[in-house]
């Protein structure tokens, strides 16, 4: 009977032909495919000697020729952990990047762990933001919005996976289009990449990222020349604005804000130093009422 091929040396192989491909972080990249392939918990090629099955080599040889193409893990695996929480992702939600971390530290380092808040996310893709902030605000709830259908029924399954089903509403639509209401948090990471910056992307976004989550028009400031006359109007007087944006992008979004007569209007750093979030406030004070979730979508689009 052929003996069953050695793990480490499988390993040890698939290390191999990713970094000759110049991938970067060849070795944990095969770990994690092998562990998939195989079926194998977390680790396990570290703590023992797991069994390999001539599926799982099959299994394997078709994850390694994605990532050979530059499909990032993440996207072959179907999972990418934000905030320490595991969101489903698909092609057709931006894969959440760590740096966005940083705008849901914003909006928390500005609220209190038990405010009843209404939070809108524009531009929901995976729901990570959203999601992120109800599991630390057990009293808020959220209404995520997305122009892509299918960003904003995986950001319904994440929410209900991750157990804040309960609390959040998605729904299609063109960012507030579909919006009824007044919320006291408004956020978004909006697609910000100037559209002439598509072809010095790197492979793994441009050619796995959807494009309706990555060019901001122009000079990448279209969604931000919207926001910044669009939101005061489903703000409560007082209420938080939080974008992330371009590194490159801070003067002009501060700018954008100010002049339409945002309040307090400040740019945040990521833990790399870079300009990443900018926060501000809604100068208003018009009377506003209370929407469940539910009832914050209008027709168009409707609830996922
Ligand atoms: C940069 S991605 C952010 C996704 C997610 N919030 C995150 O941080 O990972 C931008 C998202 O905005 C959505 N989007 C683009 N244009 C939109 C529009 N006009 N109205 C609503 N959503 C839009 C895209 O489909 C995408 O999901």
């Amino acid at each position: 009977m052929p003996k069953s091929p050695d793990p480490q040396d499988i390993w040890r192989q698939a290390t191999r032909r990713l970094t000759e491909a110049g991938l970067d972080g060849a070795r944990r990249d095969a770990r994690l495919l092998l562990e998939a392939a195989f079926g194998w918990p977390p680790h396990a090629l570290t703590l023992g000697t797991p069994a390999v099955s001539g599926e799982g080599l099959a299994r394997l040889e078709a994850f390694l020729a994605r990532r050979l193409e530059h499909e990032p893990v993440s996207r072959i695996l179907g999972v990418r952990d934000f905030w320490s929480l595991p969101f489903r992702i698909s092609p057709a939600t931006l894969d959440p990047r760590p740096d966005s971390e940083t705008l849901v530290q914003a909006v928390l380092d500005r609220t209190e762990k038990d405010a009843a808040l209404r939070l809108l996310d524009l531009g929901t893709g995976s729901g990570c933001l959203l999601i992120a902030l109800l599991t630390e605000r057990p009293h808020a709830w959220g209404v995520g919005i997305d122009r892509a259908t299918d960003a904003a029924q995986m950001a319904k399954h994440n929410a209900v996976s991750l157990g804040v089903g309960a609390r959040s509403a998605f729904a299609v639509g063109d960012w507030t289009g579909a919006v009824q209401g007044r919320f006291d948090v408004i956020l978004s990471n909006p697609p910000y990449i100037p559209l002439a910056d598509r072809e010095g992307l790197a492979r793994d976004v441009r050619d796995y990222d959807p494009a309706l989550a990555l060019f901001g028009g122009a000079d990448g400031l279209a969604p931000y020349r919207q926001f910044a006359v669009a939101l005061q109007a489903h703000l409560v007087p007082g209420g938080l604005l939080a974008l992330e944006i371009g590194w490159d992008q801070g003067a002009a979004v501060q700018g954008l804000l100010q002049q339409a007569g945002w309040h307090a209007v400040a740019c945040l750093p990521d833990l790399a130093g870079r300009d990443r979030v900018i926060v501000a406030y809604s100068p208003q004070s018009l009377l506003f009422s209370e929407h469940p979730p539910e009832k914050t979508v209008g027709k168009l689009g409707g609830c996922v």
